[in-house]
């Protein structure tokens, strides 16, 4: 396995390095304070090319490999974790999910723009009573000849407030269980769907985070992605990959505070010298380092696997599994080498600690995780 980065990579990673220093970072504390959608941000993230990053340059899209596309949600992750959820979310779920079973016509009128960034998409699988256990589906979409009938809620969806175009899963035929349930491309706009009150959340408090209400919404058939009875799998195919950019999140999280603890303690003193020195603070810094560097080799292998076309089920959710935790771990460890500053928001770490939280949480918990990958080894 070589994991040494070609010249455009190094050069990518380091666009999204400087992206996050220069234009993240001055707002990153007010927006998490205010809850506001980094709008600015995200459309200048559009035009360097990082919301359509693997899709194909005749649909608008950057045309690069998935290393490179975990390279720059490291690097944004480091800094600002809701503008990396939003990165992540319109990459690996709603562009990948397009372009890989899409019809040509819903490439045409989604991806293309979905690619640049002039509108950006949200997926839509959970509900109150089916977020783990995921083919629990109580979203209806009743097949009427040349159009679906919506009804049903769906909870926590990122960018729901935002986004223009929802892939949202529903269950057509109860009788067939998860081989019942489509997946279909609803616009904003279209009559009965209304986008719910906002979420108040202890970490990504930049991302916007919404329930959905579908109440008699037509969905002309066209936008059913795949054929009839394909939304499960449509789910888990692409919440597989999804899952290797939440991995590069918890990355970047986890090296972010990380950075911060380093440098912190080689500036801080205590006891007559900076608090590096202390063998308390040293190991904790080798344990952090060392974590890192495994997360990142496990988030690199996934990201391989998908680019050589191999199966990154495991991989993927063996990233997300180990990533998730050094995250949670290290953004602890980072606020308390920060001390009471720590718990202060203008040093950054008590942030990185509540948005590291999620990253156990969403495109599947730590526990699934664990079925997906004990299925996996067990058989
Ligand atoms: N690829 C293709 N097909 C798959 C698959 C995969 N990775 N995983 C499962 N399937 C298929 C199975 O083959 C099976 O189909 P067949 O019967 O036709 O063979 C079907 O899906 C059902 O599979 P299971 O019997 O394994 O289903 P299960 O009920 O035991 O659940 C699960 C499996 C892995 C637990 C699944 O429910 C799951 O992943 N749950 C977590 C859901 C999740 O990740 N939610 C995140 C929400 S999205 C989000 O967070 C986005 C955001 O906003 C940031």
């Amino acid at each position: 396995m070589n994991f040494k980065l070609s010249e455009e990579q190094e050069l990518i990673k380091q666009a999204a390095r400087d992206f996050a220093k220069n234009e993240l970072l001055p707002g990153v504390i007010d927006r998490d304070e205010k809850q506001e959608f980094p709008k600015d941000e995200v459309k200048k993230m559009g035009e360097l090319g990082f919301l359509g990053m693997m899709v194909d340059p005749k649909y608008n899209g950057s045309g690069l490999d998935t290393l490179s596309y975990v390279l720059v949600m490291e690097e944004l992750s480091k800094v600002d974790a809701s503008s990396s959820v939003i990165v992540s979310v319109n990459n690996s779920l709603v562009c990948w999910g397009i372009e890989k079973f899409g019809t040509d016509e819903q490439k045409e009128k989604y991806l293309k723009k979905l690619a640049t960034g002039e509108i950006i998409g949200a997926f839509c699988l959970s509900e109150p009573e089916a977020g783990s256990d995921a083919t629990s589906q109580k979203t209806t979409a009743i097949d009427k000849g040349d159009h679906y009938v919506l009804n049903g809620t769906k909870n926590w969806i990122t960018n729901g407030g935002t986004a223009a175009v929802y892939l949202v899963i529903a269950q057509t035929d109860k009788d067939k269980k998860h081989r019942g349930i489509n997946a279909l491309i609803v616009e904003k706009g279209m009559d009965g769907f209304e986008v719910g009150p906002k979420e108040n959340k202890l970490g990504i408090r930049g991302s916007d985070t919404h329930s959905l209400i579908f109440n008699d919404v037509k969905v002309p058939k066209e936008n059913r992605i795949g054929e009839d009875g394909f939304g499960f799998k449509f789910a888990m195919k692409t919440l597989a990959g999804g899952r290797i950019g939440i991995a590069a999140q918890a990355l970047g999280i986890a090296a972010g505070a990380y950075e911060l603890a380093l440098k912190y303690s080689k500036e801080r003193k205590a006891f007559g010298t900076e608090i590096s020195n202390h063998q308390a603070i040293a190991f904790k810094l080798a344990d952090m380092h060392t974590q890192i560097q495994a997360a990142r080799l496990l988030v690199y292998q996934a990201a391989k696997d998908k680019d050589n076309g191999d199966n990154y089920d495991l991989s993927g959710a063996m990233a997300k599994l180990y990533a998730s935790q050094v995250a949670m771990e290290t953004t602890v460890e980072a606020v308390q080498i920060h001390g009471g500053n720590g718990f202060v928001k203008d040093y950054h770490v008590e942030r990185l600690m509540r948005d590291a939280k999620i990253t156990q949480i969403y495109e599947g918990t730590s526990e699934i995780q664990k079925i997906v990958i004990s299925r996996s080894i067990i058989g």
